[in-house]
């Protein structure tokens, strides 16, 4: 088992390792008093993987009861939501107790905005099960649900109390689903460690799975760490987001967030380089890293559809939207533009 500690404002480890879910019980242990949680999980990773975190559980004498949702992004809605809340007050969990998201990104979002918003905050612990949840969104407080307006429009920051990585559980993960979490470690490794980059390219993924997230981890963490209420140097783990986002909402959420970050990278690679803000070459590199993980980087939408969708997007602020750009590889910023400056953006990441 490898570690790493999230220092924010509550520091937390992230234990990443095989065979995590069966010492679930022991390692909560360290972490909580309470001896009561509710186990928030999908109907897919439910059948696979809460059995096991149950027995653990059970042994090291804690109760759980748990809620299973249907799998899949559109039920990242406030209706699963409410019913997550509704489950936890009938089970009368209390906020000595703690909550306890399985599964993937969708799972960790939702259980951590039910955590984070329940009785005015509880614990959770994030036990992600997908890659792309192991290595970016079970780790930096942000949880969310998406409204029909889009993305992540309603969430809170609230930082898990612990995060277990059992990689073993990614053997089961469906077809591309691998693929979806290689778009934010590529993401991660294009904004801050070229080296990182060149291990990507270079090996086989397949058998360095623990290292991958450990890296992944450790790039977040020390963006999290400096700038936890994305004030300023967290945006920059939004590259490919702002036209990512556009796209997931675009397609009705049938392209799934890897995909469409993926997507959403390359268009912004293209846009930087055309404006002269990215070095010649970028764009090349961005899309073979997205093509070596079986990535998608045509986006299937025409300008003005993106712009539309992108509009709507959280990130908008007073002064405009904050897009993110590649200096060189390794090393990326943010670029403030109003709203005829992301026109123009959208206009030069076409074909
Ligand atoms: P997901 O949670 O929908 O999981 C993908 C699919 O794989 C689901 O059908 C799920 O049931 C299934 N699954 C999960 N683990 C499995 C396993 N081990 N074996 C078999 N099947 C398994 O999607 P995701 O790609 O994990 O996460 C995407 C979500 O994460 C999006 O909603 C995105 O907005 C969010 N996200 C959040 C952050 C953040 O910082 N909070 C960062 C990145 C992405
Ligand atoms: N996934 C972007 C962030 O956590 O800030």
């Amino acid at each position: 088992m490898q570690t790493v500690t999230v220092s924010a404002s509550a520091p937390y480890a992230v234990h990443i390792g095989s065979g995590l879910l069966d010492n679930a019980g022991e390692l909560v242990s360290a972490v909580t008093k309470s001896r009561r949680c509710a186990l928030v999980t999908d109907s897919t990773v439910g059948p696979l993987y809460a059995g096991r975190v149950l027995a653990s559980l059970e042994q090291a004498g804690f109760s759980a009861v748990t809620y299973a949702f249907p799998a899949g992004e559109r039920s990242k809605n406030l209706t699963t939501y409410g019913k997550i809340l509704e489950f936890f007050a009938q089970n009368r969990l209390t906020r000595a107790d703690f909550v306890i998201a399985l599964g993937g990104g969708v799972t960790g979002d939702m259980a951590g905005f039910a955590a984070a918003t329940y009785q005015r905050g509880v614990d959770y612990i994030q036990a992600p099960t997908t890659l792309l949840a192991a290595s970016d969104s079970s780790v930096g407080g942000k949880t969310a649900v998406d409204l029909e307006s889009g993305k992540n429009l309603v969430g809170a920051f609230h930082q898990p109390r612990l995060v277990l990585c059992d990689t073993d559980t990614f053997r089961t993960l469906p077809e591309g689903a691998l693929a979806d979490g290689m778009a934010e470690t590529v993401k991660h490794a294009l904004i801050a460690d070229r080296d990182f980059l060149r291990f990507l390219m270079a090996e086989d993924i397949s058998a360095r799975m623990e290292e991958i997230v450990r890296r992944n981890v450790e790039i977040k963490a020390s963006v999290v760490q400096e700038d936890e209420l994305e004030r300023g140097k967290r945006k920059l783990l939004n590259f490919g987001h702002t036209l990512g986002h556009a796209i997931e909402k675009c397609s009705g959420y049938t392209v799934t967030h890897g995909r469409a970050v993926s997507i959403g990278m390359a268009l912004a690679a293209r846009a930087a380089e055309r404006m002269g803000v990215s070095p010649a070459g970028t764009l090349e590199a961005v899309e073979a890293a997205c093509r070596r993980f079986g990535l998608p980087i045509q986006c299937p939408y025409a300008a003005g559809e993106l712009y539309d969708a992108a509009t709507g997007d959280k990130k908008r602020g007073l002064g405009g939207i904050d897009v993110v750009v590649l200096e060189e590889l390794g090393r990326a910023k943010t670029l403030r533009l109003d709203m005829e400056g992301l026109g123009r953006f959208v206009e030069a990441a076409a074909p």
